[in-house]
């Protein structure tokens, strides 16, 4: 009780996790602070969604703890740990294709932020606020899922992929929004990432998955200054295959 300061928000413990009987992620902890930027990184098919699904409760936990705020969530279902402070935008962005923008950011579970303070991120969203979710770009798509995981004040904001197939000035237009989210110590930021180079760019920490289990975590200070990290454990000018 007395170390909550210092305790991590978010913590796994002996993590094993998967689909029905089959296992992808093996023996991971780790533990997130307040504020905590972390990029996830690894090669397609290692398990980087799955954690996020993992956390979000999306998939079945085999065995290992996570707590948040020092208290067990994993039997909880989704919803309730979005109430909790969990957000994920997932790598299928899984919009309303029917639904008008303004409908898809109301259509969540937790609505604790204004839909104006939406708009206000993404000024974009509110020129095309009655316009169909079928109608949008990708990267008008990839704003309204962020903007709609925001509107629950996550106090854990989990990004799976959020640049993949998007053109770059709409990646560094979503780079400025999750720097200005970052910036204000409140949220932590999974940031899971194929291209190094981003999440090089955005985080403090980095978690490198290979093969369901975690091959490197430390600063992304370290892995900058020691590249054969990268290299060994997601290859240089890897992409998507
Ligand atoms: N719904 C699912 N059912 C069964 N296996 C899955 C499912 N989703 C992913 N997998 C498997 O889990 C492993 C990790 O996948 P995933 O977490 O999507 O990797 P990444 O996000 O790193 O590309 C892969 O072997 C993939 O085939
Ligand atoms: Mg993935």
């Amino acid at each position: 009780m007395d170390a909550n300061v210092v305790a991590p928000v978010l913590e796994l413990n002996h993590v094993i996790a998967g689909y029905g009987d089959t296992q992808v992620l093996n023996d991971v902890s780790f533990g997130l602070a307040r504020g905590e930027r972390l990029a996830v990184i690894g090669r397609n098919g290692v398990g980087k969604t799955t954690l996020l699904s993992t956390l979000m409760g999306l998939t079945d936990l085999h065995s290992g703890e996570i707590a948040l705020d020092g208290k067990h969530i994993q039997d909880l279902p989704s919803h309730e740990r979005a109430l909790r402070g969990l957000g994920l935008v997932p790598q299928t962005r899984d919009i309303f294709p029917s639904l008008t923008v303004t409908e898809n950011l109301v259509s969540g579970t937790k609505e604790v932020a204004s839909i104006e303070s939406a708009f206000e991120l993404f000024p974009r969203l509110k020129e095309r606020r009655n316009n169909s979710g079928v109608h949008l770009s990708g990267g008008e798509q990839q704003m309204l899922s962020i903007a709609r995981t925001l509107m629950g004040k996550p106090d854990i904001l989990m990004l799976d992929e959020p640049f993949e197939g998007l053109a770059p000035v709409i990646c560094d237009m979503l780079m400025e929004v999750f720097e200005k989210l970052a910036a204000d110590g409140n949220h932590a930021i999974i940031l899971v990432e194929q291209h190094a180079e981003l999440a090089l760019e955005f985080s403090d920490r980095m978690l490198i998955l290979d093969n369901g289990e975690i091959v490197f975590h430390g600063t992304t200070a370290k892995v900058r200054s020691n590249p054969e990290i990268l290299e060994r454990h997601v290859g240089l000018g890897h992409s998507d295959a």
